[in-house]
């Protein structure tokens, strides 16, 4: 009986921490924007650094935190953190909220947005 409330304990600690551990993650598929859908960083981009109720630049101002991702400032903060043509390889895309964002940012953007920010860096991170 002691042993299986030692196992059982021991078990859900390990599920509490797996599943805190994988907070941060992407835990859907990554989907492809169809080619035929252009991406615009002024349009499309920017827009999911200053969401209602989930803004970036209430941290990520120029002061509090870096990259500064506030309008007219954030292509040239971020630029030099990513691989244009290669979101994978780039450190912009690997640290969004809800992509292992280094600190907890109080919420994620979404798996449909992380969709528009990795397909603007594979096709050129340009500032369209
Ligand atoms: C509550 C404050 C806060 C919010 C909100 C926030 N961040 Fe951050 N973010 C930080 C802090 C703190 C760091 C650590 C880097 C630093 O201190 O400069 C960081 C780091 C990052 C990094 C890695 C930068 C690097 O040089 O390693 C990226 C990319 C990033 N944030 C993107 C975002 C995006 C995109 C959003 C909105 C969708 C966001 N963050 C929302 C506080 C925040």
């Amino acid at each position: 009986m002691k042993k299986q409330l030692k196992t059982l304990l021991v078990g859900g600690l390990g599920l509490l921490c797996f599943s805190c551990y994988y907070d941060q993650e992407v835990e859907e598929e990554i989907p492809d924007i169809p080619v035929d859908v252009p991406i615009s960083f002024r349009d499309d981009i920017q827009p999911l650094f200053m969401l209602e109720g989930r803004d970036c630049t209430t941290c990520h101002n120029g002061t509090v935190a870096n990259p500064d991702l506030t309008e007219g400032n954030s292509y040239d903060a971020i630029i030099g953190t990513l691989v244009p043509g290669d979101a994978e390889n780039s450190a912009f895309f690997n640290a969004l909220p809800g992509n292992n964002h280094p600190v907890g940012a109080g919420f994620s953007l979404t798996v449909e947005e992380i969709a528009l920010i990795k397909g603007w860096i594979d096709r050129g991170a340009e500032n369209n």
